[in-house]
């Protein structure tokens, strides 16, 4: 039988630097390579009929990274966005989810005109995290909050789960079914922090830059395998 399709997966898409080295390949070969297989999933995903999928691109602590590095993420990102987003054909809903006053006002242009360019897209919504953190995230929501207390819009009261929710970058999205995490690593890594509640976490031992469609295929049926309780009975 056909596993059942979840209807929001959350990648980690980890891996690129030691598939390079493994490779014999400098660094940034490895994210190119990730930037493709990146298409070829969030393509599969569309196909098989997900509804929302998020991937973690670059986090707030990534930044750590070299400059050579950095700039090449970032010239590689526009690079890509430029070539698979202008195309014809596409049909995500493409949001960016993450800071943006850290990022090149080029960049940033860019990924405005994509996000207002797909957001009448019938197809799954794509939301790529670049300067994410969890953190960050839940601080932003707390902040907008206490604006929305201090201008008298809101009472203590509202501070309140769902508020929080509908604040959230992922706002509007179904929950997150399973958070996949290829190259071997189990953590989180700071993604997803506030959705990630109860979302199944599924950990991949295959690099990044090796993964395919079948790899999802695999990570889909460990999915459909787990009995989810949500905090009641099984
Ligand atoms: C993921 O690959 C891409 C980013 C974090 C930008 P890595 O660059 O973290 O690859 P590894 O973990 O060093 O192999
Ligand atoms: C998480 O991977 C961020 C992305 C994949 C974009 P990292 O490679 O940065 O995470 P750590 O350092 O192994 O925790
Ligand atoms: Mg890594």
């Amino acid at each position: 039988m056909m596993a059942a399709i979840p209807q929001h997966i959350a990648i980690i898409m980890d891996g690129n630097g030691r598939w390079a080295k493994k490779n014999g390949l400098p660094r940034k070969a490895g994210h190119k390579k990730g930037a493709e297989v990146f298409q070829t999933i969030s393509r599969y995903c569309e196909k098989i009929g997900v509804k929302a999928l998020t991937v973690y691109a670059f986090s707030t602590e990534n930044w750590s990274r070299s400059a050579d590095e950095v700039n090449a993420l970032m010239e590689l990102f526009h690079q890509y966005l430029v070539d698979a987003f202008k195309q014809e054909g596409e049909t995500s809903r493409v949001r960016f989810i993450g800071r943006k006053d850290r990022l090149s006002d080029k960049l940033v242009k860019l990924m405005t005109e994509i996000e207002q360019q797909s957001s009448e897209y019938p197809g799954m919504i794509l939301n790529i995290a670049v300067d994410y953190g969890g953190r960050d995230e839940i601080v932003e929501i707390a902040k907008s909050l206490a604006v929305d207390y201090a201008e008298g819009r809101i009472g203590p009261e509202d501070f309140n789960e769902a508020s929080f929710d509908e604040r959230t970058f992922t706002a509007g999205c179904p929950p997150v079914d399973f958070i996949l995490r290829p190259s071997g690593e189990e953590r989180l890594s700071n993604f997803l922090l506030w959705q990630a509640a109860y979302s199944e976490l599924i950990y991949m031992d295959v690099l990044w830059p090796d993964f395919t469609p079948a790899h999802l295929d695999q990570a889909i049926e460990e999915f459909n395998r787990r009995n989810r309780r949500f905090g009641g009975r099984s």
